[in-house]
């Protein structure tokens, strides 16, 4: 169990994750959604470390981040897609990953198998389209068999065939009794694989639910509208 209890989080007077609690479950796909600025990305970076919140905590099975002895092992992030040395080859940005985690490099040709990169391991990422840099970095949170997921906006960039392999990596991580916590904008894609929803607008809380009680809110309409309609008033037109 995965428990963000009360986060908060300001950039200069601003508050971008606002008193955020909610829970993720093993076995069980999360979707993280709401507009953008909504504060998804910040929290999912304070979730591994990357930011560190103003107030509030967040525990793997009892343990923050911190305190986990093997993070690499525990959890998986893709938190930007885009964020890799452009002259490294696919395999030699995995070798610089699994060296950095203290993984075995033998997993390197495992998971460039799993996200269907095989062929492309020799190649330079600079060459990478949007959505074969998703694939590598998803390869890279794989690398330390983890048994928690977390891929910030994975399916930017992916076209149909990868939209699809997503969802099925993502269905059988999760099968498999381990814990998936993903944001996207593409909520009709997300309401068809997705168990729970944990929505958020202006870094507040709106609903964390089975998905199954969100579209229940509303009987008739879709998720994508009933999460619109949710966030509404919450909407803030930046850039982020
Ligand atoms: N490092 C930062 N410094 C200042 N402002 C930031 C920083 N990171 C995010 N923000 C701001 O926090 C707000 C929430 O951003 P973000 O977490 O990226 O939202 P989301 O992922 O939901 O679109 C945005 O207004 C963004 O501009
Ligand atoms: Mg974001």
């Amino acid at each position: 169990m995965i428990t963000v209890s009360h986060l908060s989080k300001s950039y200069g007077r601003r508050t971008v994750v606002d008193d955020l609690s909610f829970e993720l479950v093993a076995g069980r796909i999360t979707g993280f959604v709401g507009p953008n600025g909504a504060g998804k990305s910040t929290t999912m970076r304070m979730m591994v470390g990357l930011a560190r919140p103003d107030a509030g905590r967040v525990t793997y099975d009892g343990a923050t981040f911190a305190e986990l002895a093997h993070p690499a092992r525990t959890i998986g992030a893709v938190l930007d897609a885009r964020a890799m040395h452009p002259g490294r080859s696919a395999r030699n940005h995995l070798r610089a990953i699994a060296a950095l985690g203290s993984l075995p490099s033998g997993r390197v040709d495992e998971v460039l198998h799993t996200v269907g990169l095989d062929d492309a391991g020799g190649q330079r990422v600079g060459g990478f389209s949007l959505g074969m840099r998703q694939r590598l970095a998803i390869a890279g949170a794989l690398l330390g068999d983890p048994h928690i997921l977390m891929l910030d906006e994975p399916a930017n960039g992916l076209d149909p065939d990868g939209i699809r392999w997503l969802r099925t990596m993502l269905t059988d991580f999760a099968t498999a009794g381990g814990t998936v916590f993903v944001s996207s904008h593409f909520i009709a894609e997300l309401a068809t694989f997705a168990d729970d929803l944990v929505v958020v607008g202006n870094g507040r809380l709106i609903t964390a639910e089975p998905l199954v009680r969100t579209l229940e809110r509303d009987p008739g309409r879709t998720l994508e509208d009933i999460v619109l309609d949710l966030t509404r008033h919450t909407a803030r037109h930046t850039a982020a």
